[in-house]
């Protein structure tokens, strides 16, 4: 009897296929963040050592990125000088029907929407366990806030009509706020059933001073590889 792959296969799987199928040679690369982006990483680094892959350079979307392509000598820019990218792959936290996503519990959230939005194409690589019917059901939806006044900040994002309902906790890191890559604070917003209006919720949460991103990735992706217990497939 075929033994089922474990989820990290699955996760491999998708990492790999992203870059067999979307990168090629003289691209600019969006490397996502988590477990699953650094599979794809895993593999650009592979392709590119053994030649198969050239003249590529990639922006990393987090510190922990950043470390692992360039333990794998991925050439490395900036949006500052490559404001336009070709592809970018990431995992995602939720993903439903229409391909809209929660990213961020991996706290990156914010370099990941300023580099995947920049991107011609955003490839998102998921296990199926992360596909919703709706937005914000599977667990944490982040929020990243200034740490200037953050309790201001959650108490003003529990008051907004289109989350009201919602909860919010401020993430640790032990005993202590855990502090993104920029030196911000995460909120975390719980919600009981699916948030009803994704595109409200955005543009309310983004229009509070002090508020700097939020996990939504609406609209953003150009296809996303799911791998499940059938195989892998892509959605588009
Ligand atoms: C990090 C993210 C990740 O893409 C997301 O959390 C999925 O991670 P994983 O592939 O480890 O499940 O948004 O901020």
């Amino acid at each position: 009897m075929a033994v089922a792959p474990s989820v990290d296969e699955l996760k491999k799987l998708t990492g790999y296929k992203a870059v067999d199928d979307y990168v090629k040679s003289g691209m600019v690369v969006g490397l996502g963040t988590g477990s699953t982006a650094a599979f794809a990483v895993e593999r650009l680094g592979q392709k590119l050592s053994s030649g198969e892959l050239s003249d590529i350079v990639a922006i990393p979307t987090s510190i922990r990125t950043k470390e692992q392509a360039e333990s794998l000598g991925i050439p490395l820019v900036q949006l500052d000088t490559h404001p336009v990218l070709d592809v970018a792959i990431d995992g995602a936290d939720e993903v439903d029907p229409d391909l809209n996503l929660v990213k961020g519990r991996g706290g990156a959230l914010l370099r990941e929407k300023m580099v995947e939005v920049q991107a011609k194409k955003f490839i998102v690589i998921v296990d199926e366990s992360k596909l919703v019917d709706g937005l914000g059901i599977s667990g944490a939806m982040p929020v990243e806030v200034t740490p200037f006044c953050y309790q201001f900040n959650l108490d003003r994002l529990l008051n907004l009509p289109s989350i009201k309902g919602c909860t919010a906790k401020l993430r640790m890191d032990a005993d202590k706020p855990y502090v993104t890559d920029n030196d911000n604070y995460i909120v975390d917003l719980f919600f009981d059933t699916p948030i009803k209006d994704a595109a409200l919720a955005a543009s309310e949460i983004r229009s509070l001073v002090g508020i700097v991103e939020h996990g939504l990735f609406l609209g953003m992706s150009s296809a996303v590889i799911i791998a499940g217990k059938d195989g892998v497939y892509v959605k588009e």
